[in-house]
């Protein structure tokens, strides 16, 4: 069954209450970030970075800790954590919009989209797919070896 579009915020309630439990908590500090961080160990330090649907940061908080300092967050609502809310650009957007490429844009050496594809409808996800094309840096551009890239999960 298709699942609903969460740009309506419908399930941000949901996502709170999620948010509030310790035992979700622990498996995203101890094993959900977790399993990524072997993909990091092949960028740069100053390689950007965009997190698309980046909720609250947790992920991009974690990688500021490891020393990355070109770090972006995506969202359809600002809900970062302050800790991490002043050390990244945010953009407020979403990555299905039709007009995303209309407007110029920062590209990134790598793009991360986690938890996030399986809630948009099925007919926005060629949207997503050629606005995540429109802003990843070529190999000519990249600091990555071969090019930047989108990870997702
Ligand atoms: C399940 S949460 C995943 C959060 C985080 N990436 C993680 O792995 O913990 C999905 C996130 O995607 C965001 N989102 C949903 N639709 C989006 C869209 N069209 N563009 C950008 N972000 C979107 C939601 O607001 C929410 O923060």
């Amino acid at each position: 069954m298709p699942v609903k579009n969460i740009d309506s915020l419908e399930y941000q309630d949901w996502y709170d209450g999620l948010d509030a439990n310790p035992l979700i908590r622990w498996y995203q500090r101890n094993i959900k970030f977790k399993f990524l961080m072997p993909i990091f160990k092949y960028l740069k330090k100053d390689s950007t970075i965009l997190d698309i649907g980046c909720a609250r940061g947790e992920f991009l908080q974690r990688l500021y800790k490891l020393g990355y300092r070109n770090l972006s967050g995506m969202d359809i609502a600002n809900a970062l954590r302050p800790e991490i809310a002043d050390k990244i650009c945010f953009f407020e957007e979403s990555i299905t919009s039709p007009s995303f490429l209309d407007i110029e844009r920062p590209k990134f050496d790598i793009l991360v989209i986690q938890g996030v594809l399986h809630h948009l409808p099925y007919g926005e996800l060629s949207n997503c797919v050629k606005n995540i094309a429109g802003i990843t840096k070529t190999e000519k551009d990249s600091s990555c070896a071969g090019g930047g890239g989108t990870v997702c999960v």
